[in-house]
């Protein structure tokens, strides 16, 4: 019982009552004059809509390479699930918001298309995407809301009466106010609204609309405030699914689409009620454009679209207005946006048509990321181990198929440089390398111009992991090789690479990547055999007792035979190289050491290692060669293990699923494979 009732609770949620009353909240046309006069923002247009919407969710500065970015918080996770954020793109996010702006300020983008231009899979959908969703949520809070009218025709006894019949456009109820005094009415509101734009309502009463308006006109011998005695005004729920506010105009086949589409069409039913076809109650105002009207309408692949539909579109953007069939134009309020990918646009670079559509659009690139860490995030958002059932995806693997992806998309560094192109990679990540200051990695990027334009696509990769997880051969986990093969295997047939050069480069690349994994799991694997404290500090005691007796002539006490020895040169110097310290500096260092441990006992206080990060590495390494031959890393590759080393192996691997994440699977494979590379290196050295 109590589960059901849980659930129940979930299912009925909190406050839901008080928003269906605040969503559904209808007045007379005077009570929302008050309203609008309360909160002037109930008339914005489209662009100064969407432009607050942003900025509504805050923002924040910050300097890359002595750049100053701004980051939009909308384009990080506006819905809460994670799934539509984008990672990066600051730069093209942050020319997106000024085109807004200025469109907000009526500066003259309101009027152009705004053009996604990008590789495939950069994300220009998601934006889209993210600019729709975002809006019908906004127009649901109190900072977003907007209104709409209904008409009611009859009347009876000086009543009105009758159906209500919504404006097809829902426009807004100011429009009802002939132009000259609605300017009159917007003005006195604008005296003390207080924001960076003003209120403006242009444009005139859809022809379904108008044809109601005027029929009132005469019925009332142009008594205004009688006409809207026959409306209500009502909240204006934005949705794409309910096709209110919110449009999509996708390309299909030329022949089965036809203006309409966009404009609405003849309704032949009711073209016997009403006699003739230019009666707009005859007519089906429900065209892409009509119903996007107040909002955003996307174009997919715009320029996919058949000429006649981009003169359409031409007109929408430049004059806002639209012409429906038989119908004179009629004036729109909507954010067009549209998106093409690269190729496609090239393609139409030369044609003619192409003129007068660049002249009227804002391209804005969206590029692929380049900085590895973004990227790590966009894998993260599908295939973080809480998102995976069943699978483990073993540490590095999202890391190192993001790391392909950005090195495919980077231009290789000029001779000059003396530069790789990991090095470049981890340069853009926010490394820093010795030689390079943040001037040099701007002067890298803007030598690469087109870096992130091509490469390959987040698609890509994510298709691939997805593979990997499912494939039935691969079981329990998924570890960057098996990733890496998916990606080179797929390298045969993909669409988009096309020549054998790039494909050549690509596999390089992998190659690039491997040896970056290589060094990465060793290092972690070093580090796990020698995170035992007590090892580093038992051989540190021993090196100072070492150093002491050396610097001070004496001889050591062997701890466990309790008999006097000459200091052990071979150890000291064993831990000493280590960190690169020669013959000739030896004494220098040892006295340093010294004399520290003197200066802290005078203060009674202990030396501990790990407060001098050199010597600290020093004993580290030492140890991590020691153990290597006790446990024998190098026989897991062959030969049968004796019980002890099986002991020290397994310790050894339950550090890896402790402190780095690994599983007990992809733990033996990282411990064999790195086992396999200390023996190629021993094999190597010893030839
Ligand atoms: N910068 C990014 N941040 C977050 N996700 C990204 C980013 N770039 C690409 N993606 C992801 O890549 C995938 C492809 O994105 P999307 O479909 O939006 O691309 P597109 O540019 O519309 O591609 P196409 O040109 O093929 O239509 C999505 O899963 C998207 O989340
Ligand atoms: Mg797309």
């Amino acid at each position: 019982m109590g589960g059901q009732d849980l659930l129940m609770s979930l299912a009925r949620g909190e406050r839901q009552q008080e928003d269906y009353k605040s969503l559904h909240w209808i007045g007379t046309f005077e009570e929302y004059l008050s309203v609008f006069a309360a909160d002037p923002r109930v008339a914005r247009n489209s662009f100064q809509r969407v432009y607050d919407m942003i900025l509504s969710h805050g923002q924040e500065e910050h300097e890359e390479h002595k750049e100053r970015l701004t980051r939009y918080r909308f384009f990080e996770d506006p819905h809460g699930d994670g799934r539509d954020a984008l990672f990066g793109l600051e730069r093209p996010l942050m020319r997106l918001v000024d085109v807004f702006k200025a469109a907000a300020m009526g500066y003259g983008t309101e009027r152009r298309i705004i053009l996604l231009h990008g590789p495939v899979g950069s994300s220009k959908s998601t934006i889209a995407r993210l600019l729709k969703r975002g809006l019908e949520t906004y127009a649901r809070t109190e900072a977003g809301r907007l209104f709409t009218f209904d008409w009611r025709m009859e009347e009876k006894g000086g009543e009105e009466k009758g159906e209500w019949i919504p404006c097809p456009m829902h426009e807004e109820p100011l429009r009802l106010v002939p132009l000259d005094r609605r300017r009159k009415v917007v003005d006195k509101v604008n005296e003390s609204f207080d924001a960076p734009y003003r209120i403006q309502v242009e444009g005139d009463l859809c022809p379904a609309c108008r044809h109601r308006f005027n029929e009132l006109m005469s019925r009332y011998d142009g008594d205004w405030s009688r006409i809207v005695r026959h409306i209500r005004v009502r909240r204006l729920v934005l949705s794409e699914k309910d096709r209110r506010g919110i449009g999509t105009f996708q390309p299909k086949d030329e022949k089965n689409q036809d203006s309409t589409e966009l404009t609405g069409d003849i309704n032949y039913r009711k073209i016997a009620e009403y006699g003739t076809d230019s009666d707009p109650r005859a007519f089906n105002f429900d065209g892409e454009f009509n119903v996007a009207n107040r909002g955003i309408i996307e174009f997919i692949e715009v320029l996919k679209l058949d000429v006649a539909f981009l003169y359409d579109l031409l007109g929408a953007t430049q004059e806002h207005s639209i012409k429906p069939k038989k119908f004179a134009q009629t004036d729109i309020d909507e954010v067009i946006i549209g998106h093409t990918n690269e190729p496609e646009y090239r393609r139409l670079q030369s044609n003619e048509l192409m003129e007068a559509f660049r002249d009227r659009t804002v391209k804005i690139d969206i590029p692929y990321n380049t900085r590895l860490s973004h990227e790590i995030r966009i894998y993260e958002k599908d295939y973080r181990q809480d998102r995976i059932r069943g699978k483990h995806v073993a540490p590095h693997t999202l890391r190192m198929a993001a790391m392909w992806a950005v090195l495919t998309r980077l231009q290789e560094p000029k001779k000059e440089h003396q530069l790789q192109i990991l090095q470049k990679l981890k340069l853009y990540d926010g490394k820093t390398l010795p030689g390079f200051t943040e001037d040099n990695i701007r002067e890298l990027r803007a030598e690469a111009e087109r870096e992130g334009m091509e490469g390959v696509s987040p698609r890509y990769i994510q298709d691939k992991i997805s593979n990997a997880l499912v494939s039935e051969s691969i079981e329990g986990c998924v570890n960057p090789f098996m990733v890496m093969n998916e990606l080179e295997s797929g390298l045969q047939h993909h669409s988009l690479i096309t020549s054998e050069e790039m494909r050549k480069r690509y596999i390089e690349l992998l190659g690039t990547v491997r040896d970056e994994y290589e060094d990465l799991v060793k290092n972690e694997v070093q580090r796990a055999i020698c995170t035992d404290e007590e090892s580093i500090a038992r051989l540190c005691a021993n090196y100072i007792d070492n150093v002491k007796a050396y610097t001070q002539r004496e001889k050591v006490k062997n701890r466990y035979t309790g008999r006097d020895e000459e200091p052990d040169e071979r150890l000291m110097r064993s831990i000493e190289e280590k960190i690169d310290i020669p013959d000739s500096r030896k004494d220098d260092f040892r006295r340093e050491i010294m004399n520290y441990i003197g200066a802290l006992s005078l203060e009674g206080k202990r030396f501990d290692y790990k407060t001098n990060e050199r010597l600290q590495k020093a004993l580290e390494l030492k140890l991590f060669e020691d153990q290597k031959d006790t446990i024998k890393l190098t026989s897991l590759v062959s030969s049968v293990v004796d019980k002890e080393t099986q002991e020290k192996i397994d310790i050894v691997k339950g550090r890896m699923i402790k402190n780095y994440g690994y599983c007990d699977i992809c733990a033996t494979d990282v411990l064999n494979f790195v086992a396999s590379v200390f023996a190629r290196g021993d094999a190597t050295q010893s030839s």
